[in-house]
């Protein structure tokens, strides 16, 4: 017993250890923003989502797969079927014909989303080396997911504006991209998005700050969907046991009533 009780407290230390390594690391935490979709009551910003999926086509897609998801999935973000079939009519889809060739065909609604590269060795050659990972979960594969993203899209600092221990603790050169928040603050995407860089078509001003926090909306939509689901149905549980608790009580003092 002894013995299991040391070898419980060495692996305790060993984790408490661990973790301190990790929060000691070298890069900072990422400002903390106010989610639409956070708390008990969240739910995602529609408006915001549909114009983060237009900063993920026009720009995150050239990279980035997102393959959890279908064209169709769209529609619950309060697109019509229309909408949607509008919005992919120019993207084709690799197919293979009658004949067994293959061919790009136009998407359809049932569609996985197009994966900009054959594989991850593609993926990785045409990135340095690195491959874009899959979005489909990225907010969630991160810890402080939301607030993470939207720090690294917004975090880059040129070469010139680093201060020279930087550039010699990180062993930056020029064609480096310096990252504030990036474990190890060197990667391998450069800076995706800049002011103006995706043209709004709702009137939203497209700065760099709201191009990342409209990605944001609809990359958290994108890893959990039925959210809203979930936190309905608990706000239900929620009311139903608290009615149900107020129900027994009265039934234990019926019951008991005669007796004291
Ligand atoms: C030109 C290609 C390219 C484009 C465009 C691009 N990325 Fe990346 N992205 C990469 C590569 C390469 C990596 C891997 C970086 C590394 O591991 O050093 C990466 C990594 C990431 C990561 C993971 C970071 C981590 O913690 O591991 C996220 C999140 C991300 N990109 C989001 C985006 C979003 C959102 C967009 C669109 C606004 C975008 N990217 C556009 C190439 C790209």
């Amino acid at each position: 017993m002894r013995k299991l009780l040391a070898t419980g407290a060495i692996a305790l230390a060993a984790l408490a250890t661990g973790a301190v390594a990790i929060a000691a690391g070298t890069t900072e935490p990422p400002p903390q923003r106010k989610w639409h979709f956070q708390g008990p009551f969240g739910t995602y910003d529609r408006a915001a989502a549909q114009r983060g999926y237009q900063v993920y086509h026009d720009v995150c897609a050239a990279c980035h797969s997102l393959q959890l998801l279908a064209y169709r999935n769209l529609m619950e973000l309060g697109l019509t079927e229309n909408q949607v079939k509008d919005l992919i009519k120019d993207i084709t889809v690799p197919d293979l014909n009658d004949d067994g060739q293959p061919i790009d065909r136009p998407a359809r609604l049932s569609d996985r989303f197009k994966k900009p590269f054959p594989n991850q060795a593609a993926a990785a050659a045409a990135n340095n080396g690195k491959a874009p990972p899959d979005l489909s979960v990225i907010v969630k594969a991160r810890a402080d997911g939301p607030n993470y993203l939207h720090g690294l899209l917004t975090g880059y600092v040129p070469y010139d504006k680093l201060t020279p221990e930087q550039i010699k603790e990180f062993a930056v050169t020029k064609d480096d991209n310096f990252n504030k928040y990036f474990p190890g603050h060197k990667i391998a995407m450069a800076p995706p998005l800049a002011d103006d860089k995706v043209a709004y078509t709702d009137g939203t001003k497209s700065t760099l700050d709201q191009q990342s926090s409209d990605v944001v909306e609809f990359l958290a939509w994108a890893s959990e969907p039925h959210m809203e689901d979930r936190k309905r149905t608990g706000v239900r549980v929620v009311l139903f046991l608290l009615a149900l608790a107020g129900f027994m009580y009265a039934v234990k003092r019926m019951v008991w009533s005669d007796k004291h």
